[in-house]
């Protein structure tokens, strides 16, 4: 079930109108592919050193219809904006254009950069990802076109492979410095559960939510991009402070093999910022770890006094949230039906997540968005989830949720 605040959503119909539009433009009729938007329950800004995740696919997606042209050139045309871009191959290689289209022409390019060849296309997309949010709608482009290019081109590839050209796209066409948790949990999501990745060795753990609670995603409306300014500072002072570590101590490659002791021993040879920040990355790799444990167990008590904790580490050491996030935090944990919450995504703006006993899930919601209004004069949207199927279990599925 996935509920809306402010609308209902059918993302069948939408498909049916995508089909019907792609073959009106085009002539023809396409095949569709879907990629659901993600929120990260717990392990944030762990995944560029190695450390642990663990995101679930929600029920919001990007459309993608695609059917094969007689020439090489890419046609991408957006429901969203409204607006077609038409490209050359060579044109993949002038880089990026600060445009919707970066995405899955980056998605074309990295394609390219896999010398996995394809003919040329013409792609319809569309979606209803909420833009900003901190909900993945960047690589919910990505997977939806990879997966569409490699039908196209008769080719399947693994899930690692996916999410490693995905993120490819991301990192070096558009230009944003993020990991690989985004592309990794919307391509290989399974409906019903959460994924812990590990994002070092890519292996994953498949674990259910207990069933009396749902996850409630609440938008500050405060919008935060990945691709600009603070997301790329916090990663260079995280990666200066990785580098000093990786100096002083033996045995440690990524962040995500330092302990504390091995922080605190290094704390002069690195600026204080650096020292905040990894001290947030070493702590919350523990905590996911306990995260997982608290689910295997059963303990939801347990799961949201480390999502709180997850919140404190984000705001304090890894100075990512904001002053609308703290407060729809601090509203969220005074219902008593809310055993945890904290920001999700990249930070600075974006979405708060929130454990919520089911049969309180609706008041929930009423409570939040009344005093988070009386407190910014800001009307926040909320959604009630459960897990989601990703991209390839929808593509088995026959893009059918
Ligand atoms: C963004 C990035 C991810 C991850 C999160 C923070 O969503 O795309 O790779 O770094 O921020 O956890």
């Amino acid at each position: 079930m996935q509920s809306r605040s402010t609308a209902v959503w059918s993302m069948d119909g939408m498909d049916d109108v995508l089909l019907a539009k792609h073959q009106e433009r085009y002539g023809a009729t396409g095949k569709l592919f879907r990629a659901p938007g993600r929120v990260n329950l717990i392990g944030e800004h762990t995944d560029y050193t190695g450390g642990f995740v663990m995101p679930m696919a929600i029920g919001f997606h990007t459309s993608a219809v695609v059917s094969p042209r007689h020439d090489h050139r890419m046609v991408f045309y957006s429901q969203n904006y409204r607006e077609e871009v038409s490209l050359e191959p060579n044109d993949l290689m002038k880089g990026r254009r600060d445009h919707w289209s970066d995405y899955p022409a980056g998605v074309a390019w990295s394609l390219g950069q896999e010398e996995i060849e394809f003919g040329g296309f013409n792609m319809t997309l569309s979606g209803n990802v909420p833009l900003g949010a901190g909900l993945s709608s960047s690589a919910s482009v990505e997977v939806a076109t990879v997966m569409a290019i490699l039908n196209l081109a008769g080719k399947g590839l693994p899930l690692e492979k996916i999410a490693t050209l995905c993120r490819r796209a991301e990192n070096g066409y558009v230009g944003a410095k993020s990991g690989i948790m985004d592309q990794f949990v919307v391509a290989g999501a399974v409906a019903h559960r959460a994924m812990m990745l590990d994002c070092r060795s890519l292996e994953f753990d498949l674990l259910p939510l207990p069933e009396n609670v749902r996850v409630v995603i609440v938008n500050s409306m405060v919008k935060h991009a990945v691709a600009t300014g603070e997301y790329g500072s916090r990663r260079d002072e995280v990666e200066a402070g990785q580098e000093v570590l990786r100096h002083e101590r033996t045995g440690i490659d990524l962040l995500r093999d330092a302990t504390l002791a091995d922080l605190e021993s290094c704390r002069e040879k690195m600026s204080p910022a650096s020292f905040h920040r990894c001290r947030h990355i070493i702590t919350e790799n523990s905590r996911v770890q306990k995260a997982r444990e608290a689910l295997l167990a059963g303990d939801v008590k347990g799961f949201g006094d480390l999502m709180v904790a997850a919140h404190a580490s984000l705001r304090d050491d890894f100075a990512a949230s904001c002053s609308e996030i703290d407060s729809l935090v601090e509203i969220a944990l005074r219902h008593p039906a809310c055993v945890g919450a904290r920001i999700t995504g990249g930070g600075f703006g974006g979405c708060t997540v929130n454990i919520v006993q089911v049969s309180a899930a609706d008041n929930f919601v009423a409570m939040v968005r009344n005093e988070y209004r009386q407190a910014t004069g800001i009307d926040a949207e909320c959604f009630i989830c459960e897990p989601a199927d990703g991209a390839l279990e929808l593509a088995t599925k026959g893009g059918k949720a």
